[in-house]
Parts: C-alpha cells; sequence; structure tokens
C-alpha cells in the first residue's frame, strides 16, 4: 500500500505533491512526508495525515522548490512513527527514496550493509534499500539511475520508487516491480504517482510503468525508460487517461463514501452500457466474445478475489453453476495461492478486483497462468496490474472508488457478473429465452429502483440511531442473499469497529444462534424468491429468542414483516439481482452507525484501499 507522488518542472513542487498526497490517502494514511529539493534538500516527515504534514512544513522549506517527492504511508515494516514515516535518507543525506511495497530480503542486506559501517534510524526495508543504492552508487562509482538499477537487481520483494540524489539535482529515478507507479508527462515537467489521480489536471498523458521497468527523468534529458533486468532501453507507452477531476472530489457529500454509495445508479448504467441490448437479447462483452471457444470449453471456473471482491465471487458461484451449469469455485486468493491447487489447460480463473493491485489475487493470476489456465480479470481501475495480467476481461467501469470500503466497487462487480452469467448460459445452451429476457430487462431497470432504494436513507439513520452502541450485529440471508449478509457485515465491521458476522441463515442453528439474546442486533434478508418459507422460519426462531430483528423484505411482505423490529423494503426482483439492491440498506446502515460513532468512514483505522502487501 502506501502512496508515492513526485513532481520535477517548473512549478511549485510543494502544494502539488501535497494535493497529490491528499488524493492517494486512500492507499494508506498513518504517515506522510516530503523532500522538497533545489540545491539543498530539506525532509519532513510525520506519524499522522497529510494535514499535519501541513501543520509542519515551514514557509522556506516549501518556497522555490521545483522538484519534490511526498509519501502517505501504510505502515508494514515498523510501527507508524516520525522515525519510519518516509522520505528516508541515506547514511550520506545525499539520496532520497520513497517506496511503496516491501523488500522481503531486507534483513540480509541490513546485515551486510552494517558490516560495511551503515547504521539505520527507522525499522523499515526502505531505509535499507535507499542505504544499498548509497553502498553502489559509492563503492562502484555508478550514478544514481546505475545504482537503482544494481540495487534492485539484489532485493526480492515488490516496489514502487522515486529516488533523488543532491549529486544529480535535476533526476529523478523511478522504478516499478509488483506496485503501481504511473508517469504523467506536461511540458518540461513530469509527474509521478501511484495512480493518475494526483496530476489529472495538470495532463491526461500517462505511461503507466509495467514490473521490471525504470525511467531516469531529468530536466535536460526527459524521459528515458529501461529494463531493470536488462539494461535496455525501452520504449514508453504514451496513454492518453480519461479521469475527471470532479469525479475524484466529494461533489458535496461529506464522505466519498456516501457519495460512492449514490453514484450507484449511474455507476451500474456505466457497467452495463454498450453490452446489454435487451431488445435484440444479445450481451455484449468483448473479453467473453472474443474467447467464446475458451468459456464455452471450460470444465470448470475457479474464482480468485479478497474481501468485498470474493463476496462479489460467491454470487457468481451460484448465478453460473444455476444458468450456466459450469461448476464453480470461489477461493481466497491469499489461500489459493499458497496451496497446490488443482488447475488445468483450459480451466478458466476468474480474478475480481476493484483495485487490481491486490497482491495476493495478482500472486494468484500468476500461479494460475503457470498451470496453463486462461485468466480473465473484472477490475474497475483501468490499467491495473491485474488488468494487464489478465488474459481478457470486463472493467466495471465504476469511476474512482476513494472510501475504503467498498460500495460501488461491489454493486459494479455484481452487474459484470450478471451480464456475463446470462452471456454463458446462452453460449453453453442453459438458459431459456424468457429467464434470459427476463433478467436482463430487469437488469436494466436496476438503476432505477436503487433510486427508489436510496431514498429508505432517513428511515436507516433512525434505525441506525437504535443500534448504534451495540457490540455485535448478526447478519443473515440463504441463498444469493448470503453473499450479500456477509459483505454488509464487513462493511459494518470496517468502518465503524463493531464485531459482525455474516452467516448462512439455516447455519445459524449449528452453533451462532447461541449467540442471540436481546443484546444481539440481526440483519436479516429475506425476500420472497428462493427459500422463502425456511427463512420465515429461521426468523421465527431468532424472534423466539428475543433478537432485535431489521429485515430486508421484497415490498408488500407480510409474514417476515410482523417478526421484526425494522423492516426495509426493497422491490421485487429475480433472486439474483437481489444483492445488488439488498447492499444498499446494508451500506446505509454502515454508514449511518459509524458515522455516529465518531468514525472516520473513508478511512478507517488500519485498512487501505488498496492491498498491495500480501
Ligand atoms: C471492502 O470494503 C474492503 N475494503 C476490502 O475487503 C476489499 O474488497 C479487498 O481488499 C479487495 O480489494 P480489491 O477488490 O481491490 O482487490
Amino acid at each position: 500500500m502506501c502512496g508515492i507522488v513526485g513532481y520535477i518542472g517548473h512549478r511549485d513542487a510543494y502544494p502539488i505533491i501535497i494535493k497529490g498526497l491528499k488524493r492517494l490517502e486512500y492507499r494508506g494514511y498513518d504517515s506522510a512526508g516530503i523532500t522538497l529539493f533545489n540545491a539543498a534538500s530539506v525532509v519532513v516527515k510525520t506519524k499522522g495525515k497529510v494535514a499535519d504534514l501541513e501543520q509542519i512544513v515551514t514557509p522556506q522549506a516549501k518556497s522555490g522548490k521545483t522538484l519534490g517527492l511526498g509519501h502517505t504511508r501504510w505502515a508494514t515494516h515498523g510501527i507508524p512513527s516520525d522515525l519510519n514515516s518516509h522520505p528516508h535518507l541515506s547514511n550520506s543525506g545525499k539520496i532520497a527514496i520513497v517506496h511503496n511495497g516491501i523488500i522481503e530480503n531486507y534483513a540480509s542486506i541490513k546485515k551486510i550493509l552494517t558490516d560495511n559501517g551503515y547504521h539505520f534510524k527507522s525499522d523499515t526495508d526502505t531505509e535499507v534499500l535507499v542505504n544499498l543504492i548509497e553502498y553502489i552508487k559509492t563503492s562502484q562509482k555508478a550514478t544514481i539511475g546505475q545504482a537503482v538499477q544494481i540495487a534492485l537487481t539484489q532485493v526480492v520483494g515488490a516496489y514502487a520508487i522515486a529516488v533523488v540524489d543532491t549529486d544529480r539535482p535535476g533526476e529523478v529515478v523511478v522504478a516499478k516491480l509488483g506496485s503501481p507507479l504511473a508517469v504523467g508527462i506536461g511540458k518540461d515537467e513530469y509527474f509521478i504517482a501511484s495512480d493518475a489521480s494526483p496530476f489529472i489536471e495538470y495532463t491526461n498523458r500517462t505511461i503507466y510503468l509495467d514490473d521490471n521497468e525504470m525511467a531516469v527523468i531529468s530536466r535536460k534529458k526527459g524521459f528515458k525508460m529501461y529494463s531493470i533486468t536488462s539494461d535496455k532501453v525501452l520504449t514508453p507507452k504514451v496513454q492518453e487517461i480519461q479521469l475527471s477531476l470532479e469525479t475524484i472530489e466529494k461533489s458535496g457529500f461529506d464522505y466519498f463514501m456516501l457519495k460512492e454509495i449514490h453514484e450507484q445508479p449511474s455507476a451500474i448504467t456505466d457497467t452495463f452500457r454498450g453490452r446489454l441490448h435487451v431488445d435484440t437479447q444479445n450481451i455484449n462483452i468483448s473479453g467473453i466474445e472474443q474467447n467464446k471457444a475458451v468459456f464455452e470449453n471450460a470444465q470448470r471456473i475457479t474464482i480468485v478475489a479478497c474481501g468485498t471482491s470474493w463476496h462479489a465471487g460467491l454470487v457468481a458461484e451460484y448465478l453460473f453453476e444455476d444458468a450456466a451449469r459450469i461448476p464453480v469455485e470461489v477461493e481466497y486468493a491469499s489461500e489459493f495461492r499458497y496451496r497446490n491447487p488443482v488447475i488445468n489447460k483450459g480451466d478458466v480463473v476468474i480474478a475480481i478486483s476493484q483495485s487490481g493491485e491486490t497482491a495476493d489475487t495478482l500472486a494468484a493470476i500468476k500461479l494460475a497462468k503457470e498451470k496453463g489456465a486462461f485468466v480473465f480479470g473484472i477490475c474497475n481501475v483501468v490499467g491495473s496490474s491485474i488488468a494487464r495480467a489478465s488474459d481478457a476481461g470486463a472493467y466495471t467501469h465504476a469511476g474512482p472508488e476513494i472510501g475504503v470500503a467498498s460500495t460501488k466497487a461491489f454493486t459494479t462487480q455484481l452487474t459484470v457478473i450478471i451480464m456475463m452469467g446470462l452471456r454463458l448460459g446462452q453460449l453453453k445452451g442453459t438458459i431459456d429465452k424468457h429467464d434470459f429476457d427476463r433478467v436482463a430487462k430487469q437488469l436494466e431497470t436496476l438503476p432505477k429502483l436503487i433510486e427508489g432504494v436510496l431514498t429508505c436513507d432517513k428511515q436507516i439513520e433512525k434505525i441506525a440511531r437504535e443500534y448504534k452502541d451495540a457490540s455485535n450485529f448478526l447478519y443473515l440471508g440463504r441463498g444469493y442473499n448470503f453473499p450479500a449478509a456477509l459483505e454488509g457485515a464487513l462493511k459494518l465491521k470496517e468502518i465503524s469497529y463493531i464485531h459482525a458476522e455474516g452467516y448462512p441463515a439455516a447455519e445459524m442453528k449449528h452453533g451462532p444462534i447461541a449467540l442471540i439474546d436481546e443484546n444481539m442486533p440481526v440483519v436479516v434478508i429475506a425476500t420472497n424468491k428462493g427459500h422463502y418459507e425456511k427463512i420465515v422460519s429461521n426468523v421465527q426462531e431468532i424472534k423466539s429468542r428475543n433478537a432485535n430483528i431489521i429485515s430486508i423484505v421484497t415490498k408488500g411482505d407480510e409474514s417476515v414483516k410482523i417478526l421484526s423490529d425494522h423492516v426495509i423494503e426493497i422491490p421485487e426482483v429475480t433472486e439474483a439481482l437481489v444483492p445488488i439492491l439488498a447492499s444498499i440498506p446494508l451500506q446505509l446502515l454502515s454508514y449511518h452507525i459509524a458515522i455516529m460513532r465518531g468514525c472516520n468512514v473513508d478511512q478507517p483505522r488500519n485498512l487501505a484501499k488498496s492491498v498491495t502487501v500480501e
């Protein structure tokens, strides 16, 4: 995780870097730092957020510096502290580095450096890397670019780095392996960042470095790119990115999370735009159309993902097996990659990831590819590592999701999954025309239906007030509503710090029912499709143990309503679409409870948006 920003050009670097760091705070926010540079360099860093950093940078330090690097951190090695914050300096004080990633063999390198007289102030792996660069520079009389390259061939791990050296005051060296790095190309100026958001108001011309690529960016010679492993000079591919400033700002909402919850109708419309053709009974996802035979012949599908994206994978399992009759397994990417899974040539592996940077999911893809699988990526971030590592895929087109808690990313992933399920069913001949038509038509109306569900906000705020002090919550659902229950529980725990568990409703009697009493609020997703009578019985069991029941039911429901303390109605849709609609009130419930408890919903403690550590 961590976010890095850099600037070299003719403008004041300080405001560009601070603004950029704020946009990247979703990547980590336990400490922040900056180095600014002209003839002499200054480094300022602190535990805390970018706003805390701003308080301690003096006017002198800021003024007249047209080169700088900044960092916002999510701690891996060493606790959040002033000393462990980036940038880190080499022992001579000449070289400064910002780093996103992990150097796994830092301990053995540290030992060699210590034996050669180096000392260390922090507990970080990054301080080891910057000193390794310095050691190589001085012992091999190398330029900073050469020293970085040689050092990187000796480290094991992941990195996106930017390095400056007072011996070369007009240069920044950047490199990437495993963690993302974008360079914005302006007129006689360059912007460096973990994603393009810090520089979109200056340029839309962007180079995304690939793994094992590095670049020396100099005032005199411009942008020169090399392979880290072979010294080869590379030709950069400049992309025109389409990101507007408005989409990465709060647009009048108090929090990004709330904005993103309310963006779901338009985000879902963007997901199916140009792909869903109800009138002609056609779904066109180019990644599938170009690989029809792969999907038709697949003996099974394995889905790898983490967190919320894993929940979306569970919905895919239910739908693909039902509509396309293909066996599906859903795996936590972090488990899949460390066991020895049976994956054969011809298997399809689907990786789901909002950020497209999740280290475990990326590693699972690599393993699947080694074993001969065809990898299909469902990602939100265009050009992300997972999107690039996949053989084919489908973007969710949800737009930037800044709030750490996933909202629109989840419902747009589900939208892609539903379209895929319908299309695979069509290809396999396992879905009849009538069912295809019904689901496709309902999918098209979802944005309108979500707008309606969003109007229950005030009602949910009231419910939140009643339960904001609870210590535990249980979320229950059956069938397609089970993943929705898991997702509801994850949302609550990650932003309000209330312990919450999601369970298949029928599993309750095998243990969790022991927890139920008058102090345990239970959220039940009990819509009228699927095993409705069974879930009514489950609700009865909960009621007779005095729990407070908050139920999400289909409009017009009677049976669950009379058993519930609070009822949130959603429109009637086919089973597979319910998780999308049911997620909206669950997101709002978590949001309101977290706000009432004084939590920062956009930046919950200990979390980061993009988990690039394993
Ligand atoms: C969701 O609210 C989370 N913050 C988290 O579980 C997230 O879904 C997970 O880290 C996976 O991220 P990805 O979709 O970017 O791969």
